[in-house]
């Protein structure tokens, strides 16, 4: 096998291609094992040396646009998208030209094409003077190669039948830049269809391609015969222990893990940089970068994932970052990494909320009986007042102030008298009444007693995003009007005036993932058994 980057290494290798050999060259987006697009037998070797599925078609890489044509039937789609983003991280699947091989394209009938932006890949596909197939080097199944030594780990001691090195030719370009493989879009039909997310987002996509729509079993399970991709279906940069991606705010995944781990005979974590302190002393923790800048867990996500696997551990746990912008492929690969094993932790089981007198309260007693930890909102406001002062007296005046203590009467007066002040005021109050609300839900998540958060603001202090499920609680007018008068005692002029400063009740049913009738005719239970059913389906489901 040789490895290198020298102009005579990089000249033999295209010489082997145009022969119908094999070799791996580097791309920006990973190292691809390249063959004679054109030639079966060359084709078929890849197959062989991968061990790939034969129902998997291959990406046909070009150096110039022009060649698109060669291959391919464009529509203005595509040389839109080929003048925007090539050479670059985009693959685009069309109707093929009768030159490319079927076993290229596994017997359909179209094709991937790709012009790579790395240059010794395009000088390899123009020296060579043929297209290249090439799918990402690593052995079928295993994390795509990124540095020349993971093709080389791959291929070392692989011989065919005669003892003949599968792979002889290794050119090293370095680390690729993007570490994750193309965007492949399709433009078969009319809507074009994101097949896999890349480093090319969505975003940007969507600027070309306004109607663009994301293919079942990107970011969810599917099962199915006929993907609209083969690859959406087969297993994938895997490691070889057992893999289980875990989702949520960061402490409460290092809680779950932290205690899961202790299952495992050497588990090991890879996490985000803000995270490293986190984790038990006996974990081997490695991280893929900060959860902020998806751009760089993209270039190390499978660089660390055959590091860990090289470790040789029987659990390894892995972060899942937010699926946005380039966060949308490393999610993409994690859960195939995974095979869909996703754990997702949330401080609160369950997010109650709804209008005033709808029974949240109620029925926050009644889950009680259920195990769950009630969290109310309300009893945490006057602590969280405390916790803030300082910011509060900093943004409304040192007059809000009596001997160090917030007088409300007086921050009301002023933080009402306008829009902006008022919307201060709940943001800085919110977040406080949050902040407890979490520190209490830690306590409680190390010892596994799952949380029950319940608000009235449970919306516009974003707190929906720390819930699994979140329940709106409703109930007719006139119940809810009894109810505020026997319990707080109030006039119905008054109670009316409450209700007028609310939100509709359809504000909270259409954010929440479910909304239960709390009309007093309906047995709480089965209330209760309706909501905790729910949350069962959601634990098990694996979509965004
Ligand atoms: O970044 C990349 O695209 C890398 C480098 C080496 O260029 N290549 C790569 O190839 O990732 P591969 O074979 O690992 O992935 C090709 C993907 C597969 O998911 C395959 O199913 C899909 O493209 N694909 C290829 N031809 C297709 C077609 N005609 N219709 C639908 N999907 C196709
Ligand atoms: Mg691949």
């Amino acid at each position: 096998m040789k490895i290198g980057k020298g102009e005579d290494l990089i000249k033999e290798a295209a010489e082997a291609l145009k022969n119908g050999d094999i070799a791996a060259i580097p791309t920006e987006t990973v190292y691809g094992l390249a063959a004679n697009a054109l030639s079966e037998t060359a084709v078929e070797k890849i197959f062989q040396a991968k061990g790939r599925p034969q129902n998997n078609p291959l990406i046909v890489h070009i150096s110039e646009i022009e060649q698109m044509e060669l291959y391919a039937r464009p529509d203005s789609r595509a040389f839109l998208l080929a003048e925007k983003f090539w050479p670059g991280p985009l693959t685009m699947i069309m109707q093929k030209r009768d030159i490319i091989p079927d076993k290229v394209t596994a017997g359909l009938d179209s094709v991937a094409i790709r012009m790579p932006s790395d240059a010794i890949a395009r000088k390899i596909i123009s020296l060579a003077g043929v297209p290249l197939a090439a799918p990402s080097a690593n052995l079928s199944g295993k994390p795509s190669p990124t540095k020349a030594e993971h093709v080389r780990n791959d291929y070392l001691d692989k011989t065919d039948k005669n003892g003949t090195p599968l792979l002889r030719w290794i050119i090293d370009g370095g680390e690729c830049t993007c570490g994750v493989e193309s965007t492949v879009v399709s433009l078969l039909d009319q809507i074009p269809v994101l097949l896999r997310p890349g480093f090319i987002t969505l975003k940007q996509l969507q600027q070309y391609l306004p109607d663009i729509c994301i293919a079942p079993g990107v970011v969810e399970k599917i099962n199915t015969d006929k993907p609209l991709s083969p690859g959406l279906v087969h297993r994938h940069y895997a490691a070889d222990a057992d893999t289980e991606g875990v989702d949520g705010e960061s402490l409460f995944s290092a809680i779950y893990i932290n205690r899961e781990k202790n299952r495992y005979h050497k588990p090991a974590v890879m996490c985000f940089d803000e995270e490293k302190m986190l984790f038990d002393p006996s974990l081997r923790v490695i991280s893929y970068g900060s959860f902020q800048k998806p751009e760089i867990l993209a270039k190390n996500l499978f660089d660390k994932l055959r590091e860990l696997d090289q470790e040789k551990h029987d659990k390894i746990f892995i972060r899942i970052p937010s699926p946005d912008g380039v966060g949308l492929a490393v999610y993409n690969r994690l859960l195939r990494s995974c095979e869909f094993h996703i754990t997702r932790c949330f401080p609160f089981e369950i997010g109650l909320t709804g209008q005033s007198g709808a029974g949240k309260g109620t029925l926050a007693k009644a889950l009680e009986n259920y195990g769950f930890f009630h969290i109310d909102g309300d009893l945490l406001v006057e602590a969280a007042y405390e916790d803030v002062t300082e910011t509060l007296a900093e943004q409304f005046g040192s007059e809000i102030l009596r001997n160090g203590k917030v007088i409300r009467k007086k921050l009301s007066e002023i933080a009402f008298s306008s829009r902006e002040k008022t919307e201060l005021l709940n943001t800085i109050v919110h977040e406080a009444i949050m902040n407890r609300a979490l520190t209490i839900a830690a306590e409680k998540a190390k010892k596994q007693i799952p949380c029950l958060f319940d608000g009235a603001a449970l919306f516009e202090a974003k707190a929906e995003k720390y819930c699994r499920t979140v329940v709106t609680v409703v109930a007719p007018e006139e119940i809810r009007m009894e109810r505020i008068r026997k319990r707080d005692n109030l006039t119905e002029e008054k109670i009316f005036r409450r209700f007028a400063c609310q939100k509709e009740e359809s504000f909270y049913s259409q954010k929440a993932d479910i909304t239960v009738i709390n009309d007093g005719k309906t047995e709480l239970h089965e209330l209760c058994k309706n909501i905790l059913k729910y949350r069962e389906e959601q634990k098990n489901g694996s979509s965004l």
